[in-house]
């Protein structure tokens, strides 16, 4: 990224502006030209592992698209997204997997969609493509001895939030700053319609990292309200389908938990729309199985990554339910790091009696309360640093590799 682009977006994110700034700030449609086809949001990419890769972008019109891509310079192959024997068209997502991919590798890849003017059952009508320009990313290596990645938590609808504590917590605009990038939950209030998703997570990290650095959203209790929450899983792209999963990047095994909303099901501001009891106890069954795989087990270090914390995090049913059915198994499959954001009050929790893991909870959403966890591990450790939005250490925490 240029420096007048880096600093062009700092200056509209200290100013409030970026939801504002998007789409026509990345030369999308304006009201003008409203039905020529464009990309609206992405590339992004989500779920890379040392195998895959998925592409992810939003266009303006119906269209037909593709993923340009190859290793080293090359953009020699060509991927669509394939369904009950379509190649997928006439749509506007695109979630499209690379597969077969090699490991530790650099790709290039570019984007293209071509509107769908007419469709007749035997006659398609194309317009002209539109390429995005190349871009590139790294797959994981099957035995990387490091990973390193930052952690936002609780957002809350302030998109400023992802460029300003990037920016001053050490990010250069370069892919190699990161592997990846977490949002532990609450990226929203509510989410009530596709611009929202836009505005105030997909466009702020395609403009910051995400063309090139894939990114997680770990589900908090806030994305599951809204009109528009149950469209969330059009924009992601998970190792199952599934909002917990667990995938190995370099020494680590990360574990990635929903842990639902924060009060009974039957509580009156759900209307009648919650299930989240009978969905922990089904996720506790794949946690049980999940802490004996050998992935699991054979992992120098296992983190932890959900948003509500197993304890620190009051009485409500929603904490307590996921203590009794998940702080256990943590425990059981000596979770070396639980990761957590929710209450908005930051601190690590020290090992004890409770849970014989450390407890570490991300601040937020407002100036001055908000934090960026950094996450390192090699071979030999693993360090997680927490920093405040004026630069303050206010948490660390350091694991020593036992398991050899
Ligand atoms: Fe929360």
């Amino acid at each position: 990224m240029s420096i007048n682009r880096r600093s062009f977006l700092e200056k509209a994110s200290k100013m409030g502006a970026l939801g504002a700034l998007s789409p026509t700030a990345r030369g999308a449609v304006s009201p003008a030209d409203s039905k020529k086809n464009a990309f609206v949001t992405g590339p992004y990419l989500q779920n890379v592992g040392p195998s895959e890769a998925t592409v992810m972008w939003v266009t303006q019109n119906n269209s037909l698209s593709w993923v340009e891509y190859g290793a080293g310079n090359s953009l020699s192959l060509k991927e669509y997204r394939y369904r009950n024997g379509h190649v997928e068209a006439n749509n506007k997502i695109n979630k499209i997997t690379l597969n077969g991919l090699k490991p530790g590798t650099l790709y290039k890849y570019r984007i293209v969609s071509s509107e769908i003017l007419d469709f007749q059952p035997a006659k398609v009508t194309y317009a002209e493509p539109i390429k995005s320009p190349v871009y590139s990313f790294k797959t994981p290596g099957l035995n990387d001895e490091e990973v390193k990645l930052v952690i936002f938590n609780d957002i809350h609808d302030r998109p400023q939030t992802i460029p300003q504590l990037l920016y001053r917590h050490g990010y250069t605009g370069n892919r190699k700053d990161f592997d990846f990038i977490v949002f532990n939950g609450d990226c929203f209030d509510n989410v009530n319609t596709e611009k929202q998703v836009f505005d105030h997570l997909l466009n702020p990290c395609v403009d910051l990292f995400a063309r090139e650095i894939p990114f997680i959203l770990t589900q908090g209790n806030h994305e599951t309200r809204g009109a528009f929450s149950r469209n969330i899983p059009d924009y992601f792209a998970y190792p199952t389908e599934n909002y917990y999963y667990a995938f190995t990047q370099g020494p680590v095994r990360f574990v990635v938990m929903d842990s639902g909303e924060d009060k009974t099901d039957d509580n009156w501001e759900y209307s009648g729309l919650a299930a989240y009891d009978a969905y922990r106890v089904k996720e506790r069954l794949w946690l049980e199985k999940e802490i004996e795989t050998e992935a699991f087990k054979k992992a120098p270090f296992r983190v932890i990554l959900i948003h509500i914390p197993p304890f620190h995090s009051g009485d409500w049913h929603g904490p307590l339910h996921n203590r009794e059915l998940f702080a256990p198994l943590f425990a059981k499959g000596k979770a070396d790091l639980v990761i957590s954001g929710h209450t908005h009050r930051y601190g690590v929790h020290q090992p004890d009696a409770n849970h014989p893991y450390p407890i570490i909870i991300g601040g937020g959403p407002l100036e001055g309360n908000r934090t960026l966890m950094k996450l390192h591990a090699n071979s030999k450790e693993l360090t997680l640093r927490m920093i405040r939005d004026d630069g303050e250490e206010v948490g660390k925490y350091a694991v020593k590799r036992t398991k050899m």
